[in-house]
């Protein structure tokens, strides 16, 4: 993984956060997987860090059967347990480590997941081709325009089709990334739109996260035509004492850090 020189907030255009974060995600792909694969399980489908699991949530409602897209796949855990369900699923990511970790797994595991590479703000799948829609934290916090990447998830479903996406719950964007106490005093604005930037030795952007306030996700989710039909702001569950950066039990007890927003074509 690569260290940053410096980290801060300043507007960023699309095509430079799209670039920082394929390379970001090319070199984090092992050190991520290492660290976050065996929660993930090669076959399952984790939402979030408070580890709300699809098999129980049931978000998505039935999917045997379904044509499913998983945006921003990752390494295909949840588009290989949808597909472990009978659903016909297909992942995409912008990273090819993603996608080569997402093959690794399917070796080892049996169970494969057709995943391309590919930029959430041009889906390369024709319009109304799914029935179904998901993303656990793929693409949408990683992407400038979120409402282009909302219009592409809706061209590609057909009408009545679902979307469901977790992301960082935007309330946290107010607190230091902290696990710890410091983590749960507020020193930014809520309000602050722009994004967070790492950048190398020579100024280019390394990593760059945007920021939505829950208003603008809701603003963003209409104007795509989509409707909004629910939100999950999991708590923090007893007895949960895995941390994965800054959401931790003791954060968890006090302050939401997923929106698992869910949505009908
Ligand atoms: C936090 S991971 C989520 C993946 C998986 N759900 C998981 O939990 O590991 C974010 C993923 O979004 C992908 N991503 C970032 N920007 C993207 C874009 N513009 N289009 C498609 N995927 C993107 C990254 O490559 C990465 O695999």
């Amino acid at each position: 993984m690569t260290e940053a020189a410096a980290a801060g907030y300043h507007e960023v255009g699309a095509e430079t956060t799209a670039r920082a974060n394929r390379g970001w995600w090319d070199s984090a792909a092992d050190s991520y997987q290492d660290e976050h694969g065996e929660f993930l399980r090669d076959v399952g489908f984790v939402w979030c860090p408070e580890g709300v699991d699809e098999a129980a949530a049931r978000l998505l409602g039935e999917v045997a059967g379904r044509r499913v897209l998983e945006v921003g796949c990752g390494a295909g855990q949840a588009g290989r347990w949808l597909t472990a369900q009978g659903a016909r699923a297909t992942g995409f990511d912008l990273s090819a480590r993603q996608l080569r970790h997402s093959r690794r797994i399917d070796e080892a595991s049996g169970v494969r997941l057709a995943a391309v590479q590919a930029d959430a703000r041009r889906i390369p799948f024709a319009d109304a081709s799914f029935d179904l829609a998901c993303s656990a934290y793929g693409a949408l916090p990683f992407v400038a325009d979120a409402g282009a990447v909302l219009g592409e998830v809706r061209r590609v479903l057909r009408p009545g089709g679902r979307f469901v996406f977790s992301v960082t719950h935007p309330v946290r964007w107010a607190f230091p990334d902290d696990p710890g106490r410091r983590g749960l005093t507020a020193d930014r604005s809520y309000f602050d739109r722009r994004p967070y930037v790492e950048t190398d030795e020579d100024g280019t952007p390394t990593y760059v996260e945007h920021h939505r306030t829950m208003g603008d996700w809701i603003g963003l989710i209409a104007g795509a035509g989509l409707r909004l039909t629910g939100l999950l702001e999991p708590e923090w569950p007893r007895g949960h004492r895995r941390a994965w950066n800054g959401w931790s039990p003791l954060r968890g007890a006090l302050i939401p850090g997923t929106a698992i927003f869910t949505c009908e074509a």
